[in-house]
């Protein structure tokens, strides 16, 4: 999420997509303008968005663009003479985009339907292409990656974000049923641990790859634990055996004491690499 910390990221998964209706779109909206609103991913993004340097007139995308709001950024920076596009195979995702978009006036920012591992556009036909948390989703974030080369111009570049769920903290809470927990949960995703790997799957699909990383924890702020973000892996956890009832139980006990004390303390860091595809 996605992306909440040790919780599963429901829906965000294509198999899943639509699964829900219309209180899971409302649910993963929800996660999704939380998350934006944290510190750490309005870092990141301002670090993604300074790397992508999208120029007035340019072609945009961003791959998995969700509610929209980073199409909109670079809509901005593109101008009506340029084109920023979000690729979003949900479709109750791309309307409120389309939506907030329009509110907005971003008359160049569109939504298509689309999957990161068959993009569609044109080779070469685009300047820049961004993807934040998607990759962690996909069961071949490679191939997706090559596909990003197929389709950018050559100079063109491309900035990924992704979490490490490895780097994920929990506390309070026993460390050894935090542990198991966690590993069931990240059990749910594709590619758990996608942060480290941005950079390498640049390089094998051709990139030059900047020698810097960008990086920021995600910590989870007290009303996305009041809300039971982190309890939303718990019956996986149970029914895999990782945990017992019990230690779920007494783990969301600490938390939820925790967060009324002002101890609550959950977190992930987010990675972020450069590539330049060869002119
Ligand atoms: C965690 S959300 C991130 C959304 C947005 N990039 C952000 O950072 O706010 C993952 C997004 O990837 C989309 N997605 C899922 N499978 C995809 C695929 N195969 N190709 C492209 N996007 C996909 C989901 O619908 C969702 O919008």
């Amino acid at each position: 999420m996605t992306d909440t910390p040790a919780s599963r990221p429901a829906g965000f998964r294509h198999a899943e997509i639509g699964v829900g209706g219309e209180e899971q779109t409302r649910v993963l909206a929800g996660m999704l303008d939380l998350q934006a609103r944290q510190p750490a991913v309005v870092r990141l993004r301002e670090w993604a968005l300074a790397r992508l340097a999208p120029e007035p007139g340019e072609t945009v995308v961003d791959v998995g663009s969700g509610v929209g709001e980073v199409v909109v950024r670079l809509a901005r920076a593109v101008g009506p003479t340029g084109r920023a596009v979000g690729v979003e195979p949900n479709p109750a995702l791309r309307a409120i985009a389309d939506e907030r978009a329009s509110a907005e006036g971003a008359a160049s920012a569109t939504f298509v339907d689309g999957v990161a591992g068959d993009l569609p556009f044109d080779d070469g036909s685009v300047d820049a292409v961004t993807c934040e948390r998607v990759l962690q989703h996909l069961d071949d974030p490679e191939g997706a990656v090559r596909e990003m080369a197929r389709v950018l111009r050559p100079g063109g570049r491309v900035v990924l974000l992704d979490s490490d769920w490895a780097t994920s903290v929990m506390h309070p809470g026993d460390q050894d049923v935090v542990a198991r927990y966690q590993a069931a949960t990240w059990a749910g995703f594709a590619n758990p641990f996608s942060g480290r790997r941005l950079r390498s799957q640049l390089r094998a699909a051709g990139f030059d790859v900047d020698p810097d990383i960008g990086s920021a924890a995600l910590v989870l702020p007290d009303e996305a634990l009041r809300g039971g973000m982190i309890g939303a892996g718990g019956p996986g956890a149970v029914a895999s055996g990782a945990v017992t009832r019990d230690e779920l139980d007494t783990l969301l006990a600490d938390i939820s004491a925790a967060v009324d004390s002002g101890e609550a303390f959950v977190s992930v860091t987010m990675f972020a690499a450069v590539g330049r595809k060869p002119a």
